[in-house]
């Protein structure tokens, strides 16, 4: 009987917890498996912003494949993109759906992309529909906080985010056609301390929400500042690979 109730245990721990974070010589492997790896962001060019690139109204497969084509064109075989929580929770089904246009397009011309969750931006409290127009020489001028400052801010929202990251990480989490999960892209860039209080908290659950359902991609965090700051060290412990802007 032991055997079986152990067996049994593990089955369990596996499911309520999911992977473990990779150890080095997982790092290096996963990274010497990939071809030299290059890219940039990509937003469409119709899209201010991620809901505009996402949302129903908007979504435009015909735009990405000619930008992609161009783009892979180049000898590019990444693409980092910025997804948002409200563009899934007000259509879950029809954002995975999108989603699975871009990585089929992307895969189309050779580029993995690395999909991003949570991110400080120029709009804090985003709201779905119309979105502003670009202000003319100002760089993301439009791009949204994702969570927003208020659900951020208010931990009683974070299991509709929960949601949100299990379920997009679950569906794509065995697809080869997915480089990694940017799990938080510079996450204290611009931040207030008050809000890093919050962060500090967060980050850490966010990732455990995407390793419980075990993607075979690496999950990672595009550090900003620093990597001494409660963050930095935060970002660095919960990565599977370490990554780095500025
Ligand atoms: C991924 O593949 C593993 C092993 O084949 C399987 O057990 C698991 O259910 C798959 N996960 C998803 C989300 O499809
Ligand atoms: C930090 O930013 C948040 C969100 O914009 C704001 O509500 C809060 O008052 C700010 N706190 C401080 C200490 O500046
Ligand atoms: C990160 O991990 C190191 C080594 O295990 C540990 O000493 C440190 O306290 C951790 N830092 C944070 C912010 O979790």
């Amino acid at each position: 009987m032991l055997p079986i109730i152990f067996l049994l245990l593990i089955l369990f721990n596996y499911e309520a917890f999911g992977r473990d974070i990779w150890t080095p010589d997982q790092a290096w492997a996963w990274f010497n498996s990939q071809k030299y790896i290059m890219g940039s962001e990509y937003m469409p060019a119709y899209a201010v912003n991620q809901l505009e690139f996402f949302q129903a109204e908007t979504f435009d497969a015909d735009t990405i494949d000619n930008d992609l084509e161009a783009y892979g064109k180049l000898g590019m075989n990444t693409i980092r993109v910025f997804m948002i929580d409200v563009a899934y929770t007000i259509d879950p089904t029809g954002f995975k759906s999108r989603l699975n246009t871009l990585i089929s397009i992307a895969a189309k011309y050779g580029i993995k992309p690395t999909l991003l969750f949570f991110t400080p931006s120029a709009i804090a409290n985003p709201v779905p529909g119309k979105q502003p127009l670009p202000i003319p020489g100002v760089e993301s001028s439009g791009w949204a906080q994702t969570p927003s400052a208020n659900n951020l801010m208010n931990p009683s929202t974070w299991p509709t985010l929960e949601t949100y990251v299990k379920d997009v990480v679950g569906t794509f989490a065995n697809d080869s056609r997915v480089l990694m999960w940017d799990i938080w892209n510079e996450p204290d860039n611009g931040l207030n301390s008050t809000e890093v209080s919050f962060l500090d908290q967060m980050l850490p659950q966010a990732f455990e929400w995407a390793r419980s359902v075990n993607p075979i991609q690496p999950l990672t965090s595009s550090i900003w500042n620093s990597i001494t700051s409660s963050t930095g060290r935060l970002q660095i412990n919960n990565s599977d690979i370490v990554s780095f802007h500025k």
